[in-house]
């Protein structure tokens, strides 16, 4: 017999929001950073991994892009990130973010990027059984004009498994602003890829923002999307159509200073009956992983096994891989929820 927590972290799970970077072990962030002499902000774990608000964290990440720097630095990287979540939360299928702008600022091309890290997920797939897609992330901090010239990169060297567009960072003003970037999107949308943005996450951001991302970007699922809360009519209409929420527990506890408990956002999204699945985002930063927010938070936010499995469902039905894939992971998924279902306790 199992507990609630066990079957928790022991379910089969997709996870769709999860930055490339943040899958960097803790030791080998650190290892990395001084062997190439990278200044991050502090050199205290406890420090280093404590952060007042979402700018105060991105300090930190950018940082932390700057430790991967040979092809084999990301290779492995991207291995190890799934040996690693495999065994702490049973991950199937994951989607990363990857935001090939802040490498570019350090001479690292399109293609020297994405290949290494390709060959650590394809190695990750064969060995583990891990399937993988990537979205490449549009750096907010940078210009309209070169979002419109990253689509560009993406179309002229296209990869199978590099499937969609979306977003990371902040604007130079701190703001989400995800309308900024509509021309990049009609462009990867005329090309058949799929579309997401981090939308409705920070303090400033509101329930506009999410529905400018839907409406004037037009994507296909928004990443964090709290603040769709604050109107009720847009809450409908998302539950309605079925929009993919794709949201990360620990990091607004680590972010935004929100208790994991029933009254939070995401517990309220869940109970609205909206499309949740629930993600990382940044595990190596805000000291979590996949297995660490389903057993904690979701059981934090009172949620019990028919609710987990939905959750871990919504995870594939939001994915960008083909509809293939998604009925193998389907399959995967009941039969792990057969056995568990069996050794859970009453
Ligand atoms: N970069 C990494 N994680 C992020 C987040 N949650 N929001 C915006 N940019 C990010
Ligand atoms: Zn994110």
């Amino acid at each position: 017999m199992i507990t609630l927590r066990d079957y928790l972290r022991l379910l089969p799970k997709a996870e769709l929001h999860c930055h490339f970077v943040s899958t960097l072990e803790p030791a080998r962030l650190i290892a990395l950073a001084d062997q190439y002499g990278v200044a991050l902000p502090t050199t205290d774990p406890d420090e280093l991994f404590d952060y007042d608000d979402l700018a105060d964290f991105l300090v930190a990440f950018r940082a932390a892009t700057d430790v991967l720097r040979s092809p084999a630095d990301l290779a492995q990287t991207a291995y190890d990130g799934v040996r690693a979540a495999v065994a702490a939360g049973n991950l199937l299928y994951r989607e990363y973010g990857v935001n090939p702008q802040y490498f570019a600022q350090r001479g690292i091309g399109y293609t020297e990027l994405l290949d290494p890290i390709r060959d650590g997920l394809r190695a990750a797939e064969r060995d583990l059984g891990v399937g993988y897609r990537i979205v490449i992330a549009i750096n907010r901090r940078e210009s309209a004009r070169a979002a419109v010239e990253l689509v560009e990169r993406m179309l002229e060297h296209p990869y199978p498994d590099v499937v969609a567009l979306g977003q990371d960072d902040l604007t130079p003003k701190g703001t989400e602003d995800p309308g900024r970037f509509a021309e990049a999107y009609a462009l990867a949308k005329r090309h058949g890829l799929k579309t997401t943005a981090h939308a409705g996450e920070t303090e400033t951001a509101s329930a506009e923002d999410v529905r400018v991302a839907l409406d004037v970007l037009g994507v296909d699922r928004i990443d964090h999307g709290y603040r769709v809360l604050d109107d009720p009519g847009l809450v409908a209409r998302v539950r309605e159509e079925r929009v993919p929420f794709a949201t990360t527990p620990v990091s607004t506890n680590v972010l935004s200073g929100w208790p994991l408990d029933p009254d939070h956002r995401i517990a309220r999204m869940i109970r609205a009956g909206l499309n949740v699945s629930v993600s990382t985002d940044d595990g190596v930063f805000f000291r979590t992983d996949l297995g660490r927010e389903y057993a904690e938070a979701l059981h934090d936010f009172g949620i019990d096994a028919e609710g987990a499995k939905a959750i871990a469902l919504a995870g594939i039905d939001g994915a960008f891989c083909d509809e293939d894939e998604k009925a193998r992971l389907r399959a995967d998924f009941t039969a792990g929820f057969l056995a568990l279902d069996a050794a859970l306790a009453p």
